[in-house]
């Protein structure tokens, strides 16, 4: 049973061959980053039409790379995202299907992400703790199985993928921000600024990150031009990282220990800082899980293997979806 999956919920046209007995077969995408970086952000209209321009020859390619003529399944993210984008890969998605005649199943980016650990030789077993990180999204959530997910916090206020893009936009360091500040971060000082750890000391797992990107907006006024040269830029960066990290895991480690989990999965584009993934495992007793590096970011590969699991659900109505807010919890079992 070969899964064509396809991602086009933001800035990535992703598309992979997933095989139920085999595995991963391949998987490929085309980043947007260039085309949005002269706007510091994703420029909503311009990935639309990008999508529909890449995501086409990215799926012939990868079928004919592969010598196959047509899937058995296509599975595609139908949310949560830019509307525009995924109406981009469910329309494709669902027309290739009924030329095809093969099933097509909506998959939850985020259902996506927490099941790419799944992608790897050492898989989590149920259950366990998934911390789900990305320029949309934080959240913690148990898992117990497949479509048993319990949302146990989230973030009230921005993502923190969003927190280290904006603190890269106040360090001029260009779009995306994450990656950047994390380079820059390694020829800084993380204990030169203190900056607010928030929520650590409030009951339940919520997180905030605008009061921390606030203090690094008022930091970056205070300090002068002359101030602001490369060394106290490198500063602020691993200052800030180390702060967003701190929380994450202060979080992280309080709902384990609440809930009695002795595994956690860290996934989402923030899931590919070393720092974060090198901290999690010193600090926490149990197994820590992660996807490879370019499977925490977006790609199709985590569609496909989410599609996998869910190959049964008989809610699926087989109908063209796209859904810009989609909350996790509605496609519990
Ligand atoms: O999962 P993802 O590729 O797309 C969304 O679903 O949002 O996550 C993108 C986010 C961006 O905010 C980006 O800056 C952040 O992940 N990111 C990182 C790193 N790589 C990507 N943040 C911190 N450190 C990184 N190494
Ligand atoms: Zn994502």
């Amino acid at each position: 049973m070969l899964i064509l999956g396809i991602e086009t919920s933001c800035d990535e046209t992703a598309v992979a061959l997933y095989d139920i007995e085999r595995g991963l077969i391949a998987h490929n995408l085309k980043s947007q980053i260039d085309l949005h970086a002269p706007y510091g952000g994703v420029v909503p209209e311009i990935a639309s039409r990008d999508h529909l321009r890449c995501l086409m020859p990215l799926i012939k390619k990868i079928l004919t790379d592969n010598d196959i003529k047509k899937p058995d399944v296509i599975a595609y993210t139908a949310g949560p995202g830019l509307i525009g984008a995924l109406m981009v890969g469910s329309a494709i998605a669902n027309g290739l299907a009924l030329a095809w005649n093969c099933k097509v199943i909506p998959i939850h980016h985020m259902e996506g992400h927490l099941l790419a650990p799944m992608l790897e030789e050492e898989k989590p077993v149920y259950p366990f703790l998934a911390l789900l990180v990305s320029g949309g999204h934080s959240l913690l959530v148990n898992v117990k199985a497949v479509g048993d997910y319990k949302i146990l916090g989230t973030t009230l206020d921005d993502a923190v993928g969003e927190a280290f893009d904006k603190v890269a936009k106040l360090l001029d360091l260009g779009y995306p921000g994450g990656p950047k500040i994390a380079k820059l971060a390694e020829e800084g000082d993380p204990n030169a600024f203190k900056f607010p750890r928030p929520m650590q000391k409030k009951p339940g797992f919520d997180f905030s990150f605008s009061g921390l990107k606030t203090a690094v907006m008022l930091k970056t006024r205070e300090l002068s031009e002359q101030e602001m040269l490369e060394q106290n830029k490198a500063n602020i960066a691993a200052s800030f990282q180390k702060a967003a990290i701190d929380s994450l895991i202060g979080r992280t480690l309080k709902a384990a220990r609440e809930h009695n989990l002795s595994r956690i999965i860290v996934s989402g584009g923030v899931g590919a800082n070393l720092m974060l993934r090198a901290s999690l495992r010193d600090c926490f007793d149990g197994d820590v899980f992660y996807p490879r590096l370019e499977l925490c970011t977006d790609n199709a590969a985590m569609i496909a293997v989410a599609a996998s699991y869910r190959l049964s659900d008989q809610r699926n109505p087989g109908s063209v979806e796209a859904m810009a807010r989609w909350p996790m919890e509605d496609i519990n079992y």
